[in-house]
């Protein structure tokens, strides 16, 4: 499963890059915003620094809510860098903008996805990735683990080359229950991926080891 760190804060995407687990990047104007990164050009270059710090792939979300408006948007990001994968909201335009970009190569992730049936949608629609947010629907006592487990099984009957890009993780027990299910990627905040690393015993243990190695030595 690839790991994605879902903020816009460089010094978190350093952190978890120099962890070496880290496999892309995704944001939307919600992150940028809690960063105070405001206004397109500034925008762009932020998007730009965030394609220096990764290897991965970058997300960058498109504003406009119309097919012409998220065309000439999303070319223009996906011209910034090689990294970049354009992410367009689960409306009928959005739907209309990743057939487009699909047929002419340039990568998309569909977000905002809330139902199989959109995930489907953005499927048939030649999308890279599809942003199932499984917090959100969690939030509002909907099982958001059961929908992974649905497109998951609805792409394998069909083989849809879209990947599964489980969103608006909140915490460890979400990537350990996405990648149980199979899901191809996570995107969640660094403390959802350094939290995988916590276990008393590992800690315990590893006092004992070098105790006794200071008593033989
Ligand atoms: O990137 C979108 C998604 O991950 C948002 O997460 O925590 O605001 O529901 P959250």
């Amino acid at each position: 499963m690839k790991f994605f760190i879902d903020t816009a804060n460089l010094g978190d995407i350093a952190e978890a890059q120099a962890l070496g687990v880290l496999d892309g990047v995704t944001t939307n104007p919600s992150l940028m915003a809690k960063e105070g990164i405001t206004g397109a050009e500034n925008i762009l270059a932020h998007y730009q620094k965030i394609c220096d710090l990764v290897d991965g792939d970058v997300s960058a979300e498109v504003i406009s809510t119309d097919f012409e408006g998220m065309v000439e948007e999303g070319e223009k990001l996906a011209a910034l860098h090689p990294q970049i994968v354009v992410k367009l909201p689960l409306i009928a335009d959005g739907i209309k903008a990743c057939k487009y970009f699909s047929d002419k190569g340039i990568r998309t992730n569909v977000t905002l996805v809330f139902s199989a049936g959109q995930a489907l949608l953005a499927a048939k629609a030649g999308a890279t990735y599809v942003s199932p947010f499984i917090g959100r629907l969690d939030d509002i006592s909907t099982d958001g683990l059961n929908l992974i487990a649905e497109i998951r099984q609805i792409y394998d009957n069909y083989a849809f080359d879209t990947q599964i890009l489980a969103a608006s993780v909140r915490h460890t027990m979400h990537v350990i229950d996405c990648a149980k299910l199979g899901s191809d990627v996570m995107t969640g905040p660094l403390s959802s991926i350094k939290g995988l690393l916590k276990h008393p015993l590992t800690d315990s243990g590893l006092a004992k080891f070098l105790e006794d190695y200071k008593k033989g030595n």
